[in-house]
């Protein structure tokens, strides 16, 4: 066992240390050695060794390299190495942390994390907090809550008698909430097209003055962080109208949420704390390693009525805090161990410092690509840039030449109507430097496509 684990943490740390020098995406000829992987299943065993080699002498090559430095795509935070070692040392613990009293490491862990969670997101400190895979599920687990709060004021109980016959919620959100937001709402039943979808600015905000009347059982879903340009909610405003009317009000945090632990970012959230619930993800910008989501809810309570299981073999009743009576899962990793040392490493400071540099460095993206004549099309509030480098077929050709180059990696999106590429600084270990190099990597690229204004 030693020397198999030995072996593959050098394995590990080797892949780790050439990330920056390597290409960001994996050549052609390192995806078709993937071939390799693809044999008959073995009748008989092998050698542990020999099966670790293969897997980092096939694998590693033929993987994007999202942890490493110069990554720019969709939203994508690295893997602090704290983050990291801790995720190592709780996988060979190998708790399934369900129960306190079966796994109290991981459930103390857990706990502490969750507490200095809505300490640094400025979250009321009622809240009850589930850890799971992703904002998806976050967003999935929130909005359970709600859906539980909401019938059972209207005297139905969801999670034993269903939806069917169930009186009607009325959901709203912005027309540019995060695709993963309407699954959710799909998966609990509340339907991707029942959803009244509002009107949004030109920075993809939801337009407070469109939002409807609401009456019965209603759900707004807010956004944090606009997936292309990074904006923000108006909070304060929609919050009131919507608690006026009864309503809950979800906050999709994915990315945003994080915004709150940086002083220079936090006016940004101003009034996402009035919200009843939040999604976010750890994998994002705290840079723990995947996949980890976080969800809160301002009544722990209703958390835990929409997803709590009890069952005659199971410890429930326990003083403490059970994981699984917070999570879809009952069975489960202990994500909040790698939470839990990311916090503990970086402190309040550090977090702040992560949050503002990753901004810092969108910012300097934003000024030398504008500088050199291309068009910024969002407002760079957070971590997102969004360029445009002329019309579709051009920005396009810019995008997949970047790629190819491999000194970083950017993906495309359409904003609005116009084709753009996207920059998301998310890593803890992109450096000035890395920036610097990717700019003018783009300003070369671009410059041979295209004529900026
Ligand atoms: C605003 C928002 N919501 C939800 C998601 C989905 O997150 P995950 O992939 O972690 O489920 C994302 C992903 O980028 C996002 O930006």
């Amino acid at each position: 066992m030693r020397g198999l684990l030995e072996q593959t943490a050098e394995q590990a740390i080797r892949y780790l240390e050439d990330l920056g020098a390597r290409g960001v995406a994996p050549t052609e000829g390192a995806i078709a050695s993937l071939d390799a992987f693809d044999q008959p299943l073995p009748e008989e065993p092998a050698d542990p060794e020999a099966v670790l080699r293969l897997l980092d002498e096939i694998g590693s090559p033929a993987t994007m390299a999202m942890a490493g430095p110069r990554f720019f795509g969709f939203v994508i935070g690295g893997a602090l190495p704290v983050a990291l070692a801790a995720n190592w040392l709780a996988t060979a613990w190998d708790q399934n942390s369900a129960f306190y009293t079966v796994t109290p490491a991981t459930a103390a862990l857990e706990q502490i994390a969750l507490r200095w969670l809505v300490d640094l997101l400025r979250l009321p400190p009622s809240c009850g907090g589930a850890f799971v895979t992703g904002a998806t599920m976050a967003n999935f687990t929130a909005l359970a809550a709600a859906r539980h709060t909401l019938l059972a004021r209207a005297g139905w109980n969801v999670e034993a008698d269903g939806l069917f016959g169930a009186p009607p919620i009325t959901v709203v959100a912005g027309s540019e909430a995060h695709p993963t937001l309407f699954k959710a709402l799909g998966l609990l039943g509340l339907g991707r097209n029942r959803v009244v979808r509002l009107p949004v600015d030109e920075h993809g905000r939801l337009r407070p003055d469109t939002l409807p009347d609401l009456t019965g059982p209603a759900i707004v879903c807010l956004q944090a962080g606009n997936i292309n340009t990074g904006a923000f909610d108006p909070f304060v405003e929609v919050c009131a109208r919507a608690h006026d009317a009864g309503a809950w009000v979800h906050v999709d945090g994915a990315f945003g949420l994080w915004a709150a632990a940086a002083r220079s970012r936090a006016f940004l959230t101003a009034g996402m704390t009035y919200a009843d619930s939040w999604a976010t993800d750890a994998h994002k910008w705290l840079n723990v390693p995947y996949d980890s989501g976080l969800a809160f809810v301002r009544d722990a309570a209703a958390l835990r009525a929409a997803m709590a299981v009890t069952a005659e073999y199971l410890p429930t009743v326990s003083d403490q805090r059970n994981p699984s009576d917070y999570t879809p899962e009952l069975s489960r990793r202990a994500r909040g161990v790698e939470v839990w040392a990311a916090l503990r490493s970086l402190g309040r400071a550090g977090l702040a410092d992560l949050i503002e540099r990753t901004c810092r460095h969108a910012r300097r993206f934003a000024e030398g690509l504008a500088a050199a004549g291309y068009q910024v099309l969002n407002d760079v509030v957070l971590n997102q840039v969004l360029v445009s480098f002329g019309d579709a077929e051009t920005t396009n050709r810019v995008i997949a030449a970047i790629q190819a180059d491999g000194t970083c990696w950017c993906g495309g999106t359409i904003w609005q109507g116009q084709t753009a590429m996207r920059i998301s600084v998310s890593s803890w270990a992109t450096t000035e430097e890395d920036v610097e190099r990717s700019l003018a990597v783009m300003l070369r690229i671009a410059a041979r496509y295209s004529n900026p204004a």
